[in-house]
């Protein structure tokens, strides 16, 4: 790794598994250890960003094809990777991201049923190459992270799924940090203080913090 640069570290996990409870938290513990960090979101993190998140999301989008919505995702994370996320590495600063490749190959792949070496070539030309120093995958039985999903009012088109999708999208996710050398399986079970002392452990362990 080179020193100048920042790390990338990316936060994946099904519906509910708390990656927005504890993305700024292990961004204020990066913080305190002296480093410049910034968080952001896929699909999300650039104004054009906003504007794909909001069709692809939509529930009365349900003429969406999969090729659509697997475009659209590498649209959005394209403009993402050119606009923040390699600026801001390239700057010496941490990224802490909420989502990124791995969703694209849980959610359109594994559970969509997209080929996965075509997800993987697209991927090469939107990231450019980009991968993660650290991916975290937090892990949660799908029935407990639509509750966690129903008790705060979520119902975007992806929740609105059926729970085999879901189920999946976790396969997937076990998957992909079974192969991986960059993705490290958290559990998202108990409080978030306890999730937030096993993504730090996590994170020590495998980047020179
Ligand atoms: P969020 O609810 O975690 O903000 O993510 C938005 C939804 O988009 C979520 O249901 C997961 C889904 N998604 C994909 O299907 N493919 C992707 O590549 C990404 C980044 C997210």
């Amino acid at each position: 790794m080179n020193p100048e640069r920042g790390c990338f570290i990316v936060l994946e996990g099904v519906e509910g598994a708390g990656k927005t409870t504890q993305i700024p938290r292990l961004a204020a513990w990066i913080s305190s250890l002296g480093r410049t960090v910034i968080t952001t979101v896929e699909p999300g993190g650039t104004a054009i960003g906003r504007q794909i998140r909001a069709v692809l999301l939509d529930p009365a989008n349900t003429a969406m094809s999969a090729t659509t919505e697997l475009l659209l995702y590498n649209a959005a994370r394209a403009q993402h990777v050119s606009e923040v996320i390699l600026p801001a590495l390239e700057s010496g600063v941490f990224v802490v991201c909420d989502r990124y490749s791995d969703s694209t190959m849980a959610y359109q792949g594994y559970a969509r049923g997209l080929d996965r070496d075509m997800i993987g070539a697209l991927d090469g030309i939107s990231t450019g190459g980009l991968k993660p120093d650290l991916t975290i995958i937090l892990d949660l039985p799908v029935e407990a992270g639509r509750e966690r999903n129903v008790s705060a009012g979520k119902s975007d088109r992806l929740e609105l799924e059926s729970a085999a999708f879901h189920e999946r999208v976790r396969a997937g996710f076990h998957e992909l940090a079974a192969q991986s050398e960059h993705a490290v399986m958290v559990s998202a079970d108990g409080t978030p203080d306890e999730v937030h002392e096993r993504i730090k452990h996590a994170v020590s362990e495998r980047l020179c913090l």
